[in-house]
């Protein structure tokens, strides 16, 4: 059965192995978006599928993340949650254009609220080839990774982003006053989406990575 997305982007069944071996593939994703990039908006129409990341895409995602980043995506406070860990259990995801090339990235990573707090989501880095932009595509990855999250039960995504732009999809500053990132970030740029309601309800402290760690192998291809 397929959904129509906002931008004309459409979704239908479908799954991709996990990145992570085989405990990731049991969690394989089953939902997929599919569509066409928008020509009206001055984009050659190209099938797009948001299918779950694998071991093959790193290369191309990091390359991705530089053009669209810069090398100072390295240093962000968010990394510090991410370094050396796996994405949470079915939570990594790229944009696959036709000729199966990445197109968009977005990965979700587990996180504690405070110490010993509850369990939540990191989101990001979020990312679209600099010469797709504006066709959809990233917010294609949100609701996707949003709905996904969801399926799989977690209570609340956090991230580090600009409210204009993530206040589309439901997250906004209001419920992260009392939470902090481990290093330097603009604080009305912590941003949360609960998908529980009341998840959020009395939070308090530094955000601290608790996902599963990389192995020496993975840690080499993470690089
Ligand atoms: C931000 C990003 C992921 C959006 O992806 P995209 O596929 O271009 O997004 P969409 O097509 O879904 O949405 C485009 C709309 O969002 C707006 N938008 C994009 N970035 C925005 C921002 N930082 N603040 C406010 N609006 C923004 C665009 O102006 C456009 O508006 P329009 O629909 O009115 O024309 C992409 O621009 C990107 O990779 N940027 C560089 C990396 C980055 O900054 N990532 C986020 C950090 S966590």
């Amino acid at each position: 059965m397929a959904t129509k997305w906002p931008e004309g982007v459409v979704s239908a069944a479908s799954t991709s192995l996990g990145p992570y071996g085989a405990s990731a593939s049991r969690a394989a994703t089953p939902s997929v978006a599919f569509g066409d990039i928008s020509p009206s908006r001055g984009e050659s129409a190209s099938a797009i599928a948001i299918v779950a990341e694998t071991a093959t895409d790193i290369a191309t995602r990091e390359v991705l993340l530089d053009e669209a980043m810069g090398p100072k995506r390295r240093k962000k406070s968010s990394e510090k949650l991410r370094r050396g860990r796996r994405p949470s259990e079915g939570l990594a995801f790229v944009a696959r254009d036709a000729s199966g090339g990445v197109a968009g990235t977005v990965r979700l990573w587990d996180v504690t609220l405070g110490e010993g707090g509850p369990a939540a989501l990191l989101l990001g880095p979020l990312a679209v080839d600099p010469s797709l932009k504006s066709a959809g595509i990233g917010s294609a990855l949100m609701r996707h990774a949003i709905a996904e999250a969801a399926r799989l039960g977690h209570a609340a995504i956090l991230l580090v982003g600009d409210a204009p732009y993530y206040g589309r999809f439901g997250f906004s500053a209001a419920r992260t006053g009392s939470l902090a990132m481990p290093g330097p970030y603009e604080r009305h740029r912590l941003l949360a989406l609960e998908l529980v309601e009341g998840a959020l309800d009395g939070v308090y402290g530094t955000l601290k990575a608790a996902g599963r760690k990389l192995k020496a192998q993975q840690l080499i291809s993470a690089a």
